[in-house]
């Protein structure tokens, strides 16, 4: 797990929080239902060093609210720790705001930092472990109530089985292999899960049929990573797909892209995240590089990755 670069000391350093994709069980989760989710190679560093007080340097291209939010957060976060003098600067790597754990990717990447400045002594299983808390208080800032699989994965940097707060790794003894594909700009995973929460206040018992619906293929689907049975997880993605549908939670560009992954040869292939009106999606293949050459020529952006199993 890399918390941190082997230059850096506890006074001066990169911690990293990695972005994320849910394979199963987004929405649902908030509803105390199963999720699957793995980690992505891309995410956030958080730069820090020795300062006269506590403070954030936020990346470029922010807007006035996202900027106050994101000072909101920190502060709360390095309250926790008895704000350390420690100057953090933060460098993303991720598309943000498109359904990839961004916020989760920041919240993690700046409670590591902090956790490390505050208790220098310590080692990276304690950081980490002091950093969880602090993650979990950023996001609730950006999300008002999340289910805590974003920051919990982002934190972990692994293939995690998360329910009710509780996490768990999974292993596959084939390599699970995804291209991940941007389809448009979307709202706001706060905006996404508060109207779909009022939808579910008005029609309770439709709601949860989608939601256990939802949570046996979560179930169903962790058999099926922890056989190996490819061919039965990309056919579950798109039995997840088809509820977040029911539930309102596509649009016409991630429905296409969805679609373009599938005749790009994907066993399976859903929108990733909060979803509504666009965000990512992703596609299961065996050989992902190959589609997202043909995808990448047409113009889509996108990138291959794997997430848990074997390495060649
Ligand atoms: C967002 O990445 C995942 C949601 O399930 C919200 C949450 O779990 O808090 C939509």
């Amino acid at each position: 797990m890399s918390l941190v670069d082997p230059a850096s000391s506890a006074h001066s350093g990169v911690a990293f929080g990695a972005g994320k994709v849910i394979l199963f069980g987004e929405h649902a989760v908030v509803y105390g239902y199963p999720a699957i989710a793995g980690a992505l190679p891309l995410g956030v560093q958080a730069h820090f060093e020795r300062a006269e007080r506590c403070q954030l340097l936020a990346p470029q291209g922010l807007n006035e609210k996202q900027l106050a939010l994101l000072q909101q957060a920190f502060g709360k976060a390095a309250e926790v720790v008895g704000l350390p003098k420690v100057c953090v600067r933060l460098e993303a790597r991720l598309p943000m705001g498109a359904g990839l754990g961004s916020s989760a990717a920041v919240s993690v990447a700046c409670a590591k930092a902090l956790a490390m400045a505050a208790f220098p002594g310590e080692e990276g299983g304690a950081w980490l472990e002091r950093a969880a808390p602090m993650a979990l208080c950023m996001e609730r800032v950006f999300h008002g109530n999340p289910s805590g699989v974003d920051h919990s994965t982002s934190l972990r940097e692994t293939l995690l089985w998360f329910c009710k707060g509780q996490a768990e790794k999974l292993s596959s003894p084939a390599p699970l292999k995804l291209l991940v594909a941007m389809a448009g700009k979307r709202s706001s995973t706060k905006s996404t899960v508060e109207k779909l929460r009022e939808r579910q206040e008005k029609w309770p018992k439709h709601h949860a049929r989608l939601f256990e619906e939802i949570g046996r293929c979560t179930e169903e689907a962790r058999g099926a990573i922890e056989a190996g049975d490819l061919a039965l997880l990309g056919e579950l993605m798109n039995v997840n797909q088809g509820l977040l549908s029911a539930l309102q939670l596509d649009s016409e560009n991630l429905t296409r892209g969805v679609h373009r992954l599938r005749t790009a040869g994907a066993l399976g292939a859903k929108l990733t995240g909060a979803g509504g009106d666009g965000g990512a999606i992703i596609g299961l293949f065996e050989n992902p590089e190959a589609a997202e050459k043909v995808l990448r020529a047409e113009g889509i952006e996108c990138f291959a990755c794997q997430l848990a199993g074997p390495r060649s």
